[in-house]
């Protein structure tokens, strides 16, 4: 029983609740549209690139030339590593979940500021620039060492897409990959007040450090309801195998209330519109590199799904293809979720920029049902258990 005597609605999962007013991102989760800034997903993913997507959403307009070409020339310089950063990568254990590495980087990258703390907008976003920059360098860095190789200097005039497919085998990508890798940035580039978001908002509230707030949004995205579950949707295609296997894995699945990754959605109660572009480009991407048998798995796996959950709201989500995407593009299972918050730093650090315009400590409460007044026992008088 709850000592709080007036009624108290629990959210549960924060379902419904509106934490602040913004002009980042919209969702419309009943009619499939996502808008950054007011531009639609389908209109940016057809004409814009990661690099102009993140200036959006970090600034709040679509650059000028002149200001794309500074922005793009802030991330250039940014972009190598610091040698102590990449001593620090070195050194880490080669089976590290690249997740652990990149939050631990990210951490790490702040004690190589001279100024982490700032109450400068300008400086908070230059923050933001230098973060985004060097995530790929982090990721790429680490999956070289892991694989004996050593880590690759950034070319530039590359974009942001091209040059972590660069950095990360050391060739220069296939302008087809690199487009697709690009497109991917931008529809993973900024989802609202999503888990990650939320939990960004909760640090920057309290006036810490954008390299704080990045850890934060790392470390939120990395659970498999989050940004985990495109490499689950990757593998369960994957162990599927093939598409006359699909029904029955599905039939399984859904009586043993188990869950198909890359569906539902807490907002989405329709198709993510997001899912349509990749569903595309995977397409493409099958036909191109010889992988059919993939595409048409996870075609089979998505067919039997929907005909199963008819009548739910559970639809396939950005997660059903991102990960056949990257799969195709060569790139590890366990980079996706890194890709991610590489993409994602633009919309976490945008929303922070946004929320400490006009900041407030974010401190929710618990309803207490516990008890209060208890006798402290004696530790001989101890049973080892919640006392009755
Ligand atoms: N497969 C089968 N059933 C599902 C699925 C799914 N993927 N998702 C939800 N359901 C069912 C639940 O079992 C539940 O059924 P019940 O009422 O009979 O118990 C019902 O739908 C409601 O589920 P909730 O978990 O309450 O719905 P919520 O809105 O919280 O779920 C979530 C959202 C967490 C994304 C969920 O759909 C899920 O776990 N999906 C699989 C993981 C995934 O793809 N995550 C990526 C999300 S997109 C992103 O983060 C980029």
């Amino acid at each position: 029983m709850s000592l709080i005597k007036e009624p108290v609605v629990i959210h549960k999962g924060l379902d419904n609740v509106y934490v602040k007013e913004s002009r980042i991102c919209f969702i419309d989760g009943e009619a499939s549209k996502l808008f950054y800034r007011g531009y639609s997903i389908e209109e940016l993913a057809a004409h814009s690139t990661f690099e102009e997507t993140a200036f959006l959403l970090i600034y709040g307009w679509l650059p000028t030339a002149v200001q794309l070409k500074q922005f793009i020339s802030k991330l250039s310089a940014n972009r190598p590593l610091e040698d102590g950063l990449l001593r620090l990568i070195r050194e880490f254990p080669d089976r590290s979940d690249p997740m652990d590495v990149l939050r631990t980087a990210v951490s790490a990258l702040g004690l190589y500021d001279s100024q982490p703390m700032t109450d400068e907008n300008q400086l908070r976003i230059d923050k933001a620039i230098r973060i985004l920059a060097k995530i790929p360098s982090i990721i790429t860095a680490f999956d070289r060492v892991r694989n004996h190789k050593d880590p690759v200097t950034p070319k530039e005039q590359m974009t942001h897409a091209a040059e972590f497919l660069y950095m990360l085998t050391g060739n220069e990508p296939d302008p087809y990959d690199a487009h697709v890798m690009d497109v991917a940035l931008i529809l993973h580039a900024e989802h609202e007040m999503n888990a990650s978001t939320f939990a960004c908002t909760v640090t920057a509230s309290t006036l810490a450090d954008m390299y704080s707030v990045t850890t934060s949004g790392i470390g939120t995205l990395r659970g498999p309801l989050h940004g985990g579950a495109n490499e689950a949707a990757l593998r369960t295609v994957l162990d599927v195998g093939d598409p006359s296997k699909a029904e029955s894995y599905v039939v399984d699945a859904l009586a043993h209330k188990k869950r198909i990754m890359g569906f539902g959605h807490r907002v989405y109660k329709t198709w993510d519109p997001r899912y349509l572009i990749l569903k595309g480009f995977a397409g493409e991407l099958a036909a191109r590199k010889g992988q059919s048998a993939l595409f048409d798995t996870a075609v089979a796996i998505e067919t039997s799904a929907r005909k199963h959950l008819e009548g739910t709201p559970i639809f396939p989500n950005v997660d059903s293809y991102s990960g056949i995407v990257f799969h195709m593009l060569g790139i590890q299972t366990d980079l996706f979720t890194p890709i991610f918050a590489m993409s994602r730093t633009a919309g976490w650090t945008a929303h922070t920029i946004e929320y400490l315009e006009n900041n407030r400590l974010i401190r929710p409460k618990a309803l207490y049902m516990g008890k209060v007044g208890l006798p402290y026992i004696p530790i001989e008088s101890r049973t080892g258990k919640v006392e009755e």
